[in-house]
């Protein structure tokens, strides 16, 4: 297996112990954070059943609900994910559903041998990837190991982060998506001065960093490696590396930018989960996450 990703495998071996609550039909509606992951698992679900898989592989299966999940509805499953932590949580949660935990193992969607052996009996007819491509070495190493574990026909279904939220954001991703995305070829001359101009517009010092972990002991989400995609390139790099009928499925909507929740109260989140599911083009800019689902063409 290659080496760790510094900080990736510490931070969610050290958010493993209240991840289930993510998708606890209860819990989830009074979570401190936005219960994403939630509406995630319902897109996943319903697509994994509109295109008829029976079988599905996770990389980066975290603490395994998801995967159960599909294991509960008929599926045949096999995951594995880099955080030791996650695997241990992962198996138990099998034992306990009374699943069959040998399916699941340590791996690195960045090093394709660390799963090859889950391969051995047959390939899947899907292939799901959750809070996973933030965290990989390269975009289209990482892609093509996710192609190499579907059947062809087979769908893969890989979550990102939306870069193009940043424009909603109006804060410091906002000043970073003018200055390193759309204003990439501008002369150095004008993106200096439209810096100067955002820095007295936009609310710079917005999003606060995360650190620490809630617990404070392990290293928080934004000093990992934790990248944010543009969903464009991203379509054309599932093209380019041999995939077909791409669709975007958006969810995490907000209904105003973030820094407005505390002054909007309550109704900001009760708003933005009657959001989810909405389905049109907003998505692409009200949302923070989506999933780019994809067949494997040949
Ligand atoms: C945000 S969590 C989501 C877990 C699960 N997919 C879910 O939907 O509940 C992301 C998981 O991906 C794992 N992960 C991150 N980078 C990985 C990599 N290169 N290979 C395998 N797993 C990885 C993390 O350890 C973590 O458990």
């Amino acid at each position: 297996m290659s080496e760790k990703r510094p900080g990736v495998a510490e931070h969610y071996n050290d958010v493993v112990a209240d991840y289930h609550l993510n998708y606890d039909d209860e819990a989830y509606k009074t979570l401190p954070h936005y219960p994403a992951n939630y509406f995630r698992l319902q897109i996943l679900k319903r697509e994994v059943e509109r295109a008829g898989l029976k079988s599905i592989y996770e990389a980066g299966l975290g603490e395994g609900t998801p995967l159960a999940s599909m294991a509960e509805m008929g599926l045949r499953v096999a995951g594995s994910d880099i955080a030791e932590e996650m695997v241990r949580a992962a198996k138990a949660n099998f034992v306990r559903r009374g699943l069959d935990p040998d399916c699941i193992q340590r791996g690195d969607i960045d090093d394709a041998t660390s799963f090859a052996n889950q391969l051995e009996s047959g390939l899947f007819d899907g292939m799901m990837a959750s809070g996973v491509l933030p965290h990989v070495r390269d975009d289209e190493q990482a892609i093509r190991n996710m192609r190499s574990i579907v059947r062809p026909g087979g769908t893969v279904f890989v979550e990102f982060r939306n870069k193009l939220f940043s424009l909603f954001t109006l804060n410091r991703l906002t000043k970073e998506f003018f200055l390193e995305d759309l204003l990439r070829d501008v002369p150095a001359t004008i993106r200096d001065r439209v810096a100067r101009e955002l820095d007295q517009r936009l609310a710079t010092d917005l999003p606060p960093i995360r650190d620490k972990t809630p617990s404070g002991k392990g290293p928080g989400y934004d000093v990992i490696r934790a990248n944010y995609h543009n969903p464009f390139e991203l379509l054309e790099t599932f093209e380019r590396i041999g995939f077909s009928k791409m669709k975007i499925h958006w969810y995490h909507y907000h209904p105003a930018p973030p820094m407005m929740e505390p002054a909007i109260g309550p109704a900001f989140r009760e708003v933005a989960m009657a959001m989810e599911h909405e389905g049109s083009w907003r998505g692409w800019f009200l949302c923070s996450a989506g999933v780019v689902q994809a067949v494997r063409g040949d």
